[in-house]
């Protein structure tokens, strides 16, 4: 029997190397693929919804290069006990490209990631999920209200965690079935994303750990019920000091600070590569009574903040000449939003809307680290829309919880053999800095695959800087809690412990029993200003 097994395992493998992709394509395929109910709890597919078609020598993926072919699956399921239909989308390289991996592209926004090619150029299965709602065409924040005063559950717990988890259990169910290989192999999945997808990537480290093998996630948008906060902050701000600068007097203090700082970590290459240093040995209010010009400008911009909130027509950035000096009262604006928001006295975890369920803040990620998982997780220092402080947060979080036992050291130690995070400095949201022309990570893939199939541990983390001077040098980025020290103007840096740095990032929120759910932005920092006072202009 047992020879028999291996035997008929043997030419199912055969066959799964020798089919084309038109052989796999069927329709019959995927339904032969697809799980009985219940046999995935709580997901009862529809084989009947199940279409399957070829598609050949076709674009694929963001930024991946090159043409690929594979098989373009979709199939409906409903929750047992629900009559609710979600729509899968999959797509499956030719099987002479597949190598048994399977890819989850994050979404940004309040979007989820309409697209499934973007494995393709791994040679990984990829999915997307309409999660109910019809996330491939409307955003979760059109279909959380249902306009009668209730909060749509159902769309918010599919967007919080629950359909990228089920699309990727159905998905890697079908996967084997669907090349004919034995259920028992091991397709090597990947999660990789950036700010609500850097969320959503940690969403399943939290609530579905034992699927993932490795996670990439990149400034996640965790802590919705103050994120949001943050946005209308420096608004804020202005309106409690009744000062609102005029945009060149914030343009002119944010080069200021940046001229100020960048020579703190050992060279001056434009780049603020240490914000606590920053933070610990500058005084704005050095630069008071500086003269500041801006040309007059005609012209449109989006900021980072979903353009639909914006009011009717805001969107013009056209601003007549200015000319002037930077005021005490413009140092004090930007003071209170580089120091960011406090705990003051009388908050209470008291979390009334949808924040709560997309917290994403549970520091207990057991189940995917005793898996095998490994975590890389990165955030721009810079950020201006999520603060780098809360990352750096949520693993001290993470640490404490795990590991609460251990020395520092050793907690360090054992997390970061499956857990490494990384400031990128001087880098803004998701992407490089207009004002700071500093290293951004390009082949965070590469790496993850070679540390989960190939056992290669990173210890620092490769990035490339893309503007500047120093365009095209590479930087082997420091691991946190590790700082960035370069020697003088070369082009070698240490990464040293800094204990006062670390301090500086670190901080308690006491109205939130939890460790983990807590969020401060000391470090909301030096491209905010800039962009905060568009959120007041929009
Ligand atoms: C599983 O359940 C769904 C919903 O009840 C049904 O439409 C589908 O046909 C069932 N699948 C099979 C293989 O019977
Ligand atoms: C896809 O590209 C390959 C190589 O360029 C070519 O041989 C093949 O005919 C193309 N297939 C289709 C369906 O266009
Ligand atoms: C994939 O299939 C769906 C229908 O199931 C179709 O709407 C879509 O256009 C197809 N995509 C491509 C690239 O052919
Ligand atoms: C289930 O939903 C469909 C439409 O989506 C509707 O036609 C049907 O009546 C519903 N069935 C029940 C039992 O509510
Ligand atoms: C609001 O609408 C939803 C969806 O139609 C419905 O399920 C819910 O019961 C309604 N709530 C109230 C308070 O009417
Ligand atoms: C700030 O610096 C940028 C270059 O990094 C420059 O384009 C801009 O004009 C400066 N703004 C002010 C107000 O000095
Ligand atoms: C910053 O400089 C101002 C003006 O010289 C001074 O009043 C203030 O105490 C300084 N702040 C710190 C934190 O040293
Ligand atoms: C700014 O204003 C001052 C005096 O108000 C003037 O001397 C200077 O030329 C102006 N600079 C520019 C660039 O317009
Ligand atoms: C810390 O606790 C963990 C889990 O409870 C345990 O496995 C480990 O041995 C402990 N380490 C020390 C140094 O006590
Ligand atoms: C760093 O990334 C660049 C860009 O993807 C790549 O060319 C280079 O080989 C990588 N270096 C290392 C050491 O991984
Ligand atoms: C680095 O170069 C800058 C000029 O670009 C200079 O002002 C600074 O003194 C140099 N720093 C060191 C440590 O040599």
């Amino acid at each position: 029997m047992l020879q028999y097994t291996l035997v008929a395992v043997a030419a199912l493998a055969a066959t799964a190397n020798a089919a084309s992709l038109a052989d796999v394509c069927t329709v019959s395929n995927v339904q032969a693929a697809v799980p009985a109910n219940g046999t995935l709890l709580g997901i009862n597919l529809i084989p009947s919804t199940v279409v399957a078609s070829s598609v050949y020598n076709a674009t694929a993926g963001m930024g991946s290069s090159g043409t690929y072919s594979y098989c373009n699956v979709t199939i409906s399921y409903t929750h047992t006990g629900k009559n609710d239909t979600v729509v899968l989308k999959y797509a499956f390289p030719s099987p002479s490209s597949f190598q048994n991996r399977f890819y989850v592209a994050g979404g940004g926004g309040y979007s989820l990631a309409s697209d499934a090619t973007g494995g393709l150029e791994y040679g990984a299965v990829g999915g997307a999920t309409d999660a109910g709602y019809n996330a491939f065409e409307t955003s979760y924040e059109d279909a959380v209200l249902y306009g009668n005063g209730s909060i749509n559950w159902d769309a918010t717990h599919m967007f919080a965690y629950q359909a990228l988890g089920e699309m990727t259990i159905v998905g890697k169910a079908i996967t084997n079935a669907f090349y004919g290989l034995s259920s028992d192999t091991k397709t090597y999945t990947y999660f990789e994303g950036c700010s609500d997808g850097g969320r959503e990537g940690m969403s399943q480290v939290q609530r579905w750990g034992e699927e993932y093998d490795g996670v990439i996630a990149g400034a996640p948008a965790f802590r919705f019920a103050q994120q949001q906060v943050l946005h209308v902050f420096s608004s804020l701000v202005e309106y409690t000091q009744d000062y609102y600068p005029p945009p060149c007097e914030l343009a002119k203090i944010v080069n200021s600070t940046i001229t100020a700082c960048d020579s703190l970590d050992g060279r001056t290459d434009g780049v603020v590569s240490r914000t606590d240093l920053c933070k610990l040995n500058f005084n704005l209010s050095s630069i008071i009574g500086e003269s500041y010009y801006c040309a007059a400008e005609d012209g449109s911009s989006s900021g980072p903040g979903p353009s639909k909130h914006q009011a009717p027509g805001g969107t013009s950035s056209s601003q007549p000449a200015q000319n002037g000096t930077v005021t005490a009262r413009g140092v004090a604006v930007a003071q209170a939003i580089y120091d960011g928001l406090h705990n003051c006295r009388s908050w209470e975890l008291s979390i009334p809307s949808t924040g709560g369920d997309l917290q994403t803040g549970l520091p207990d990620i057991t189940p995917f680290q005793s898996s095998g998982g490994k975590l890389l997780h990165f955030h721009g220092e810079s950020d201006p829309s999520i603060p780098a402080a809360s990352s750096v947060h949520y693993w001290q979080s993470v640490r404490s919880i795990m590991y609460g036992n251990l020395s520092q050291d050793d907690s360090i130690s054992a997390l970061q053999d499956w857990y490494q995070f990384y400031l990128i400095p001087g880098a803004a949201h998701c992407g490089t800095n207009s004002l700071q022309p500093g290293p951004y990570p390009q082949n965070n893939m590469e790496i993850m695959i070679d540390w989960v199939e190939n056992g290669v541990q990173p210890t620092r983390l490769n990035a490339t800087v893309s503007s500047g001077t120093y365009e095209g040098e590479t930087q082997m980025l420091c691991q946190w809690p590790t700082r960035p020290l370069w020697h003088g103007n070369s082009s070698t840096f240490d990464c040293v412990d800094d204990q006062k740095s670390i301090d500086s990032w670190t901080y308690t929120f006491p109205a939130f029993k939890l460790p983990g759910y807590a969020m401060l932005p000391i470090h909301y920092t030096i491209q905010g200003t800039a962009d905060a006072v568009d959120h007041r202009r929009h």
